[in-house]
């Protein structure tokens, strides 16, 4: 027969005996408890034990002494060693791990309501996180490709000429990314030397096979360069009358280059020199210069892209260079100035460059120019384009009167006959602006009809008040009219050899 045991007892002792003591049942056991409680006044978790007898059917069981220790916040232990053999057991339970309470059970639906609301919404941020975070990393490596492909394709390009590459590649005619713009300046080699103007040395140089420009600025003449990369790489710059830009580098030494198509005429200056014209060649010149000129002043709001305005403010004969196809590429964009409506912003720059005083506008040498209005400097350039049609136009043939022979003046810088060599501003002021001079037109132009055409226009683009003067588009399309009277047109040999 099992014998009973006495237990000591606390929190479960049976009514029929002294408190503090119980029986077991026979074969039943002695227990010791512990638990963890919330302490409803302070909020916090306490340990509370309970001491008592164990029924012999549940010793053993699951349901009581064998809880699992790993169990958290409660734990019962047994014995039936002797006697009160439960005192000195001290079951221990395992912690909750948070350090603070967990909050009492509110029965309010709204709660869960909240909690599933703040979840779902945790969710979807944290999805649109990782979206746009791929999507990020995605394009970010879609352009490091695309970068990479077109440093490869101007390394490998063997076909492709370079303004051929650079038109294909440079999106919004702003130019090339800067990083292909380094590696074709790092392929370039210096050849020699073509020409040296007052803000650098320019060279002919070899990329692969091809030639490029490259002009080396002046230490001093950083200024001019950064305006110019900055003209050049302006969105919608590019086109057929304004030189090609290839790239802007600086190099091993520091020294700022300047890469661009080369034209072996060389500038409007050197070629006047050499060669005469033909009326064909005179208005394919005039024409060229005056729609680079219309395209660089041209405001142009479109969209997806906007071009500023434009104005050279340097425009002169020197700066004009002469493409194979006869026709003119502007060049020099060193001292220009950018106007965007939108903003109403005038960008001049600061690098304190004055233009050429023999070029210079009546208004701009007596210093009475608007520079608060952008129209003040394009009216400016037209002035300057009037002298330039005048050097153009004096190296164009007519038929000598009353024989079969033809004849032209010799080639002239405007003012050659009233200025010195480099005049001043003071010189110019008082010969264009006190004295009203202005080059002669010579009477033999009346007897070709371009340049009775080109006479008037120059006219009306040098005249005193600025703001008669012609538009580009406007000597564009007097000029125009030209080419709508049939002539005797011989294009066979429009290519020049120097
Ligand atoms: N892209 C080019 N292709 C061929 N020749 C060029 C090219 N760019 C410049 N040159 C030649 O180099 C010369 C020097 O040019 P540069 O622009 O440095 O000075 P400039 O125009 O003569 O004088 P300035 O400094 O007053 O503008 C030009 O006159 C021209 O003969
Ligand atoms: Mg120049």
């Amino acid at each position: 027969m099992p014998r009973t045991l006495f237990c000591y007892c606390d929190g479960h002792c049976p009514d029929n005996l002294s408190n503090g003591t119980c029986e077991t049942k026979p074969g039943g056991s002695c227990f010791s408890a512990v638990e963890e409680v919330l302490n409803e006044i302070n909020g916090e978790y306490e340990s509370e034990r309970t001491y008592g007898c164990m029924p012999p059917e549940e010793h053993g069981g699951l349901m009581q002494c064998k809880i699992s220790p790993s169990i958290h916040g409660k734990n019962i232990e047994c014995c039936d060693s002797e006697n009160f053999c439960n005192k000195l057991v001290h079951p221990q339970y395992i912690p909750r791990t948070t350090t603070e309470a967990p909050p009492p059970p509110v029965n309010n639906s709204n709660v869960y309501l909240l909690a599933l609301v703040g979840s779902m919404l945790v969710c979807v941020v944290a999805c649109v996180v990782i979206i746009a975070a791929l999507y990020l990393i995605q394009k970010r490596r879609e352009g490091k490709r695309r970068q990479a492909c077109l440093i490869e394709s101007v390394r490998s390009s063997h076909t492709s000429p370079l303004t051929c590459l650079v038109e294909r590649t440079s999106g919004s005619g702003s130019g090339l990314p800067l990083l292909v713009q380094r590696t074709i300046a790092k392929q370039i080699e210096l050849c020699r030397s073509i020409g040296r103007g007052r803000y650098g040395e320019v060279y002919l140089a070899k990329w692969r096979d091809e030639n490029v420009a490259v002009k080396v600025f002046f230490t001093d003449e950083e200024g001019s360069w950064f305006r110019e990369t900055e003209i050049y790489q302006t969105v919608l710059m590019r086109h057929e009358n304004i030189l090609g830009f290839i790239a802007a580098d600086i190099n091993g030494t520091g020294a700022r280059t300047l890469i661009t198509d080369y034209h072996e005429l060389g500038s409007l200056y050197d070629f006047l020199q050499r060669h005469v014209l033909n009326a064909d060649r005179l208005y394919d010149l005039a024409f060229s210069l005056a729609a680079g000129l219309e395209h660089l002043h041209l405001e142009n709001l479109g969209r997806p892209a906007s071009k500023p305005g434009v104005a050279h403010r340097d425009l002169k004969s020197k700066n004009i260079l002469v493409k194979q196809n006869g026709q003119c590429a502007i060049s020099d964009f060193g001292m220009a100035v950018k106007f965007m409506c939108d903003t109403g912003k005038i960008d001049v720059p600061t690098n304190g460059r004055v233009g050429t005083y023999r070029y210079m506008a009546p208004e701009v040498l007596n210093q009475t120019i608007n520079t608060d209005q952008f129209e003040a400097y394009k009216t400016a350039d037209m002035y300057s384009l009037g002298l330039v049609l005048w050097e153009m136009s004096r190296r164009c043939t007519s038929l000598k009167r009353g024989t079969r022979n033809t004849t032209c003046e010799d080639y002239a810088l405007p003012f050659y006959d009233v200025a010195p060599s480099d005049p001043n501003m003071e010189q110019m002021r008082t010969i264009v602006c006190e004295s009203g001079m202005r080059p002669i037109v010579p009477v033999r132009w009346q007897d070709e009809e371009i340049l009775q055409m080109i006479s008037k226009i120059m006219q009306e683009c040098w005249h005193a008040n600025p703001s008669v003067r012609l538009t580009a588009l406007r000597v564009k399309k007097s000029l125009s009219k030209y080419r709508q009277i049939p002539h005797d047109i011989d294009h066979s040999d429009l290519a020049f050899n120097v």
